[in-house]
């Protein structure tokens, strides 16, 4: 018996991987969190499993059913949105399944962040712009921030931001990030990126706050940096056409002009 955790997306249903979808098929059991796993990925689940919304429940409750489906022989399928390596509650319940000598396996799903530039269209990386996304969220009723992670320290590097979990405290957002990036660095939000009702709202620091139409709440995401805006930009080295480089050498003495004979 084993429990696979798996990514289930951002919320458009084939926004899931393959392996997820087997993996659902083949499970007589499926724990899924809430809402933000949409219906149609349940749908892979086999006739007859028994599927259980974990979102009312709590760490024990959840536990409890995996302890069950273990007595059974039964694999389980343990689903979050978008990708188990940020907010998924997935450390927690692996340390316990560690100590139940329960084995797991992991599947990446889409993250939210990846989805919601793919409906902007937009490269978070731009070269010489920004090199570095920053994963973050501001504090919520149930989780503190640890020092030293606060937004005005990641602003004032210049990278792009993907704030998640803090649409609620886009006002702080603001008057955290203004002073590093100025009133008028690019910000977007995106809500409910990929599902049929996504939404784009795009603006600056200085003008976002009044920019938002009401009901954009909860699952939502805002990227806020100089790259979201940039236009002035570098062209990537890889591609530029006097790049040496292993899979286009140059100069008959480029130190990859053998690998373009060899096998790579
Ligand atoms: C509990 S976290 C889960 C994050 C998830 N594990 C991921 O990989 O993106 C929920 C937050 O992710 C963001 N989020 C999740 N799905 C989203 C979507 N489809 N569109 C926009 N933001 C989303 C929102 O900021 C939401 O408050």
């Amino acid at each position: 018996m084993t429990v696979h955790f798996i990514g289930a997306g951002p919320g458009a249903p084939d926004l899931l991987t393959l392996r997820g979808r087997d993996l659902i098929a083949r499970c007589p059991v499926c724990l899924y969190a809430g809402s933000l796993v949409p219906e149609a990925v349940l749908a892979h689940c086999p006739d007859g499993a028994r599927i259980v919304n974990t979102a009312p429940m709590d760490l024990e409750a959840i536990m409890a059913e995996i302890a069950v489906a273990q007595d059974a022989g039964h694999d389980v399928a343990r689903l979050h949105s978008g990708d188990l390596s940020v907010w998924s509650a997935m450390g927690e319940q692996l340390r316990r399944l560690e100590t139940m000598g329960i084995p797991y396996t992991v599947t990446p799903g889409v993250p939210s962040f990846a989805a919601a530039a793919a409906a902007l269209g937009a490269e978070l990386t731009l070269p010489g712009v920004a090199q570095s996304v920053v994963l973050t969220r501001t504090p919520g009723r149930a989780s503190s921030m640890p020092p030293g992670e606060t937004l005005a320290a990641f602003g004032a590097t210049g990278a792009t931001l993907a704030i998640h979990l803090s649409i609620q405290n886009l006002a702080r957002v603001v008057a955290d990030l203004t002073p590093h990036l100025g009133a008028d660095c690019p910000v977007a939000i995106i809500w409910r990126a990929s599902w049929p009702e996504e939404r784009i709202v795009r603006g600056t620091l200085g003008t976002i706050e009044a920019a938002m139409p009401e009901g954009i709440e909860r699952t939502a995401l805002i990227l806020a940096g100089p790259a979201l805006g940039a236009s002035e930009f570098g062209e990537s080295r890889l591609y530029a056409a006097d790049y040496d480089r292993r899979y286009r050498p140059q100069r008959a003495d480029s130190p990859w002009a053998e690998w373009s004979e060899g096998d790579d």
